[in-house]
């Protein structure tokens, strides 16, 4: 993205852009499409389960059998036939809707972006996972709020470290409005909450009255272990449920949708109004026919085969050629893997050495809203190939290696936490 030196309407903007911008990392990530470098960095679905055939004809029997309300604006609420499929697809994972509960979104970030809007005032608190989705938190800083990020471990969101949070912030008279969490393989962690973590999350936020909003990007997308309840299913009162067609079917056509208690969706109906009047009314209904055609749970069982090879060849490969001083998580689904360096390896810095080594992740800090993450690093195993995802690797561990042996010509001491120089003797 081109940077303007002299911008002559700097002062017209309003004081939201100051958090919008376009970082170095995001300029070097755009040189990852060169066709030479293998990208662990973008979390692209992929999409050839779905036969280009196949959609082809049905997008032309949607134009063909419903033309004019193909053509023509919709309910900002949704395409109604898609919204019953939409509660199908909940029922899988023991939500129970009704079609008129739910909000069809332009993808699930719209969802997010509204869901800030009518809830985050400048300096308000709300609560995220550390480290957390980067779009959700860029909707969340456009409208200036204060975070308190809560860490995470294998079972997920330390629970223990919110309650003490919340209770912080209680004594001074103050609270916190909602927590944002992605229970399901986490984006970026790759991480799972447990079931009892889960039980006692919805314990806290009744306790504290804090609103869940609960990210359910890559639930039906599980390889191993087995599925735990969503939150929603366990608390529909208190949870705003976000769901996407975005990673089982097509993010292309910008489908998500909204389950949230009614007085909330009445909200999110009118922010949705100035937004941008509805979805389109083209893709949803390419969507419902997709749905009504074809053996769309075959597909997912499909998607969930290929994402598992992936992310085996990538443990396999970590396990191989990554350090021991290294260390990563091991999703039961979804699409990435966050690794931890050393701490004095900052995976920003490195990133321009790894682009050279024709191979890129994503560095650690932008999945916080604070100077945390700077020895970690997203790595998606959800869209090279098998073979790539290995010689990537190989390559990532080259760079993180020269690190290493860079550290220890300079004397640090490679495992210990505080990064001292090691004692003379
Ligand atoms: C956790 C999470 N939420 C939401 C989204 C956005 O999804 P959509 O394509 O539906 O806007 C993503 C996309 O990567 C995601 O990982």
């Amino acid at each position: 993205m081109t940077r303007y030196i002299f911008d002559p309407f700097g002062k017209l903007y309003a004081e939201r852009t100051g958090s919008m911008v376009s970082s170095e990392i995001r300029d070097l990530l755009s040189i990852t499409a060169r066709p030479d470098v293998i990208s662990l960095a973008g979390g692209l679905p992929e999409t050839g389960a779905l036969s280009p055939e196949v959609m082809a004809e049905i997008a032309r029997e949607v134009f063909l059998e419903d033309g004019p309300g193909s053509l023509q604006y919709g309910p900002t609420d949704g395409y109604a036939p898609l919204k019953r499929i939409l509660c199908e697809i909940m029922a899988l994972e023991k939500i129970h809707a009704h079609p008129e509960e739910i909000v069809i979104t332009s993808g699930a970030q719209q969802a997010l972006e509204i869901l800030a809007k009518i809830f985050i005032n400048p300096g308000d608190w709300v609560v995220v996972e550390a480290p957390s989705y980067v779009g959700a938190l860029n909707s969340f800083m456009s409208y200036q709020p204060r975070f308190i990020t809560v860490g995470m471990d294998e079972e997920g969101l330390k629970t223990e470290l919110l309650s003490e949070s919340l209770t912080a912030l209680r004594k001074r008279g103050e609270r916190a409005k909602f927590i944002y969490t992605v229970p399901n393989f986490q984006n970026p962690a790759g991480i799972t909450m447990s079931a009892r973590r889960r039980a006692r999350l919805l314990e806290i936020a009744r306790e504290f009255e804090l609103l869940i909003i609960e990210d359910n990007a890559y639930g039906l997308l599980r390889f191993e272990g087995q599925p735990l309840e969503p939150l929603k299913a366990q608390d529909p009162e208190n949870v705003v449920y976000l769901g996407t067609l975005s990673k089982i079917l097509s993010a292309g056509l910008r489908i998500g949708w909204v389950y949230a208690p009614a007085p909330v969706t009445e909200r999110v109906l009118l922010a949705k109004q100035s937004a941008d009047l509805c979805t389109s009314s083209l893709t949803q209904r390419i969507a419902f026919r997709y749905f009504t055609t074809q053996n769309w749970r075959g597909v997912i069982e499909k998607l969930v085969e290929t994402y598992r090879e992936r992310k085996e060849t990538m443990l396999e490969a970590l396990e191989e050629f990554f350090p021991e001083e290294a260390t990563w998580t091991k999703p039961q689904g979804g699409f990435f893997v966050w690794a931890s360096l050393p701490p004095f390896i900052n995976t920003s810095d490195m990133l321009a050495n790894a682009v050279e080594n024709k191979v890129a992740y994503v560095p650690g800090t932008g999945f916080y809203p604070d100077e945390q993450g700077t020895n970690e690093m997203r790595l998606a195993f959800c869209h090279p190939p098998p073979e790539k995802i290995w010689e990537g690797v190989e390559r990532l561990s080259k760079v993180v290696n020269r690190e290493l042996s860079i550290a220890r010509s300079l004397g640090l001491d490679i495992k210990n936490k505080n990064n001292k120089r090691l004692e003379e003797p």
